[in-house]
Formats: structure tokens, C-alpha cells, sequence
């Protein structure tokens, strides 16, 4: 499976452990940046946008992003049409993010969640299948949210 990983310089250490982790359970990965931990300045809407397009494209599956808290690089990610990221910090809601919501986005907060919990968080998430059903059918509704505000602009 293809994963894109981005952070924001606050997450940037917690991504790349994260990316040699799954490499080294064989997945593909890419790195969208942000890449120098030193550039406090660097913004988390910028990788947050580029893993959600890469996964509305098909370019990769699924995308892992890591920035101080999580949050703003998933809102940043959830503008997306059509990508739904969620926030981590335990690994059952990880799981359960795909199971019930189908959510093709983890998200982490380097400065909530240790590199060994969030590799118990990752395994969650990518441990996990989609199970449709009446979970489709709120997911879809999410969709429609997303389709109605589209024929306001
Ligand atoms: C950067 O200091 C911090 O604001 C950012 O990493 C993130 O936590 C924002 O949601």
C-alpha cells in the first residue's frame, strides 16, 4: 500500500519514525514535507493540503499527517473534498475512524502522543477495514454536506 506522510515542523521527528516504521512493514511511502524541523515558520495547511490531494487523487491510499497537536494540519486536510482525517491520540478511535467512518487520514500531535504510542495508534489505523453498511450510508451523508455547500459557491 502507498502512504503519504506530512508534518509540519513541530511533527516532523514523530513522521519520520512513523515512515520507517511502515516501511519497514513494507509499505510505500512519500514524504509531502514539510521538511526542516527548524523552520518554525513553516505552516501546517501547506503539507496538511498536499497528502489530502494525493489521496483524492489516488496518488496514495492513505496519508499520515503529524503536526504540535494534530488538529490543524486535519482541518487543514478535511477541506478536501472528499478526505476525511481524523484525530488520534489511543489507538481505539484509530481503529474505529476506518472501521465506522472510512477515513482514509490519521492525524497525530507530536506534542500529545510518544513515538510508541503512535505506532500502536498507526497499527490501529492501518490494522483496521472499512465495514460499509449502515456506516456507508453516514459516510455518504457526510458526502452529501459536501455536495450541497459545492452548488452554493
Ligand atoms: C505549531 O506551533 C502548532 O501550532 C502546530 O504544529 C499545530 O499544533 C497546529 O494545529
Amino acid at each position: 500500500m502507498k502512504v503519504g506522510f506530512g508534518s509540519d515542523h513541530a511533527g516532523i521527528e514523530l513522521k519520520l519514525q512513523l515512515m520507517e516504521y511502515l516501511k519497514e512493514k513494507g509499505y510505500e511511502c512519500t514524504d509531502y514535507g514539510n521538511y526542516d524541523p527548524n523552520d518554525r515558520g513553516d505552516d501546517y495547511p501547506v503539507p496538511g493540503r498536499l497528502v489530502a490531494e494525493a489521496v483524492a487523487r489516488g496518488e496514495v491510499e492513505k496519508g499520515v499527517l503529524v503536526c504540535g497537536t494534530g488538529l490543524g494540519i486535519s482541518l487543514a486536510a478535511n477541506k478536501v473534498p472528499g478526505i476525511r482525517a481524523a484525530v488520534c491520540s489511543e489507538p481505539y478511535t484509530a481503529q474505529m475512524a476506518v472501521r465506522h467512518n472510512n477515513c482514509q487520514i490519521l492525524s497525530m500531535g507530536a506534542r500529545v502522543v510518544g513515538r510508541d504510542l503512535a505506532k500502536m495508534i498507526v497499527d490501529s489505523f492501518f490494522g483496521a477495514s472499512f465495514e460499509g453498511g449502515r456506516h456507508a450510508a453516514r459516510v455518504d451523508m457526510i458526502s452529501q454536506i459536501e455536495t450541497d455547500y459545492g452548488k452554493c459557491r
